[in-house]
């Protein structure tokens, strides 16, 4: 398959493998062939046996400002259903090997919940997290109501996501969302030396560690992924939704009715 969205080596460092996001113009916002070309290339290299670690990377601007608002604009409730975005997002999930977001600049919206769905997270100081959908009238559609709640627990969740406030690097890291901050020039160096830690170990064990892990993350979360999947559906049948973003498109401020 060619990637129009990401750039991608199989043998980026040995045994690992290197997802980058090339919307560099658009700050990495993540529209839905974006999120295929990723499921591809991890679908294809979790089949790669000697690859045993795989770093999904930005650049230093931004890991993602999320989802693509201009493609999201105006779409119906009806249209996001149809759509089903999501079942690309539980593919991404279910890949066996380890994947280490290395993050720099803005990690927002769905940017965010891409890092949270890898299995640990590396960034920059100049890191910036948020959930900011809220100030375009939706909610967390892809798992952050979920993996930042559990993550950082219910008050900063609460804050961020009612807020949308962004958090900073070192924020992230004493509220146990990220592994490791460091300077902006070592951000992919450290995801690297990470990566090599874990490719060192036997790969079997790593996978069934890793699923192990994850069952005692994940249990309960399908039940949350869906409910929060139909609620974020239902904010595309408000009028504000539309406001919010067309707001943004025209880069003015929102004036929301509450209908
Ligand atoms: C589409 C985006 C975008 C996005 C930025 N851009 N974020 N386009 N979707 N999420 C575009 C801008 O329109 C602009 O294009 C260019 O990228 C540069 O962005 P600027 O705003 O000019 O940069 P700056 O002033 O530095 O501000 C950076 C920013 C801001 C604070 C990150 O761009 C921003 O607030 N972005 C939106 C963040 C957000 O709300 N994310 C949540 C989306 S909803 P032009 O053409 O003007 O140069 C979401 C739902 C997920 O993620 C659930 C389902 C997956």
């Amino acid at each position: 398959m060619q990637y129009e969205y990401i750039l991608t080596e199989a043998a980026y460092k040995p045994h690992i493998a290197l997802i980058q996001l090339n919307r560099p113009k658009e700050l990495n916002a993540l529209n839905l062939q974006l999120m295929q070309e990723i499921k591809h290339a991890l679908a294809t290299f979790d089949q790669i046996d000697d690859i045993r670690c795989i770093i999904i990377t930005g650049n230093e601007r931004a890991f993602a400002a999320g989802a693509d608002i201009k493609q999201m604009e105006n779409r119906t409730a009806i249209d996001m259903l149809k759509i089903d975005q999501f079942e690309t997002w539980d593919q991404i999930r279910k890949t066996r090997k380890p994947v280490i977001a290395a993050v720099s600049g803005f990690c927002l919206g769905g940017g965010c919940e891409l890092a949270m769905t890898c299995d640990m997270i590396v960034a920059s100081e100049t890191a910036k997290f948020g959930q900011p959908e809220i100030k375009l009238a939706i909610m967390p559609g892809a798992g952050g109501t979920q993996r930042l709640t559990k993550a950082v627990g219910k008050a900063l969740a609460m804050e961020m996501v009612l807020t949308g406030k962004f958090i900073t690097a070192e924020q992230a890291l004493d509220a146990g969302l990220i592994n490791r901050v460091v300077p902006e020039e070592l951000y992919l160096e450290e995801a690297v030396k990470l990566a090599s830690e874990v490719a060192a170990q036997s790969p079997v064990a790593v996978r069934l560690a890793k699923e192990s892990v994850l069952k005692a993350f994940d249990s309960g979360l399908q039940e949350g992924l869906y409910f929060e999947r139909k609620n974020f559906y239902m904010c595309f049948a408000s009028s504000d939704q539309k406001e919010g973003m067309n707001a943004f498109v025209e880069k003015r401020k929102p004036q929301f009715t509450g209908r």
